[in-house]
C-alpha cells in the first residue's frame, strides 16, 4: 500500500470522528508490517482536554490487538500530528509519518518530528 492510499484510508476514518466541539474531524491508519490497516479517528468529550486525538486512538485500538512497538511500518493522518501525538508516533518506532499540511502529503521519520527527543 502507497503511502498516499493509507492516506486515503486515514480520509474514510475522519468521517468517523466524534468532534462536536470543534467540528475538526481527523483520521489516522496504522498500516502494520503484516499488511493489516488500523484505523482511528479523534474522539472529544465535554470536558475538553479529555478529548483523544486520531493517532492515539488508532494506536491504543492497535495495541488492543496485541501490536508491539516496531510492528507498525507507517500512520496516514489527515492533519498535521499534534505534539503528543509525535511523542506516541516515535515510542512506536515507525519508519514513516504520512499527513496533510497545506495541500501536501508530507511524509517524515518520527526523529524528523521530535528531534532531539525525550527517552529513558
Ligand atoms: N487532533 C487530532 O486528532 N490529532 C492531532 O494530531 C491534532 C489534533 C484533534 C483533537 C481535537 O479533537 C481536534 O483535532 C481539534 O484540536
Amino acid at each position: 500500500m502507497t503511502d498516499r492510499e493509507l492516506y486515503e484510508r486515514a480520509v474514510e476514518a475522519a468521517a468517523n470522528a466524534y468532534a462536536p466541539y470543534s467540528n475538526f474531524h481527523v483520521g489516522a491508519a496504522l498500516l502494520l508490517r503484516d499488511g493489516r490497516v488500523v484505523t482511528g479517528a479523534n474522539v472529544e468529550n465535554a470536558s475538553y482536554p479529555l478529548g483523544v486525538c486520531a493517532e492515539r486512538a488508532a494506536l491504543s485500538r492497535a495495541v488492543a490487538e496485541g501490536v508491539k512497538p516496531g510492528e507498525v511500518e507507517a500512520i496516514g493522518i489527515t492533519a498535521s500530528p499534534c505534539g503528543g501525538c509525535r511523542q506516541w508516533l516515535l515510542e512506536f518506532r515507525l519508519d514513516r509519518v504520512a499527513f496533510m499540511h497545506e495541500g501536501e502529503l508530507l511524509v517524515r521519520t518520527p526523529a524528523e518530528l521530535v528531534p532531539d527527543s525525550f527517552e529513558l
